[in-house]
């Protein structure tokens, strides 16, 4: 019985933060430094979500190639210092 108990209490808050919040709350990203400079940049064309939904298949070289893209495709307004700290904030922390 107290077993079940704590299952189904797992299951309400995967729900909970699985869908309900998703399109009403900013997506929370990582607490370490360079997240400002990643949330003033990156979250103005489209969700922060992209991030984190792209994790799991990045890595730093391709963070590189994705932030490039922003900046000479979609020509997002990024300082080169900027995307330096962005680069390095994503491969520490959303590299899979
Ligand atoms: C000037 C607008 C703009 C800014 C600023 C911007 N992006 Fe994007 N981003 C786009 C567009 C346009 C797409 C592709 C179309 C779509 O799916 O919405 C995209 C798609 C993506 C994707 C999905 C993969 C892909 O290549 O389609 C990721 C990941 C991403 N952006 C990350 C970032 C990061 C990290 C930053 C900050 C460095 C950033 N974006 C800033 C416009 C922007």
């Amino acid at each position: 019985m107290r077993m079940k108990h704590t299952i189904a209490t797992a299951c309400f808050f995967a729900a909970v933060s699985g869908s309900a919040f998703a399109d009403e709350q900013p997506i929370e990203l990582k607490v370490t430094p360079g997240r400002d400079v990643v949330q003033n940049n990156c979250a103005s064309c489209h969700s922060l979500d992209y991030i984190q939904m792209n994790a799991p298949f990045m890595t730093g070289k391709v963070w590189e190639a994705e932030v490039t893209k922003m900046i000479k495709t979609f020509h997002a307004p990024i300082e080169e210092a900027d995307a330096k700290v962005i680069i390095e904030y994503l491969t520490k922390n959303y590299a899979g």
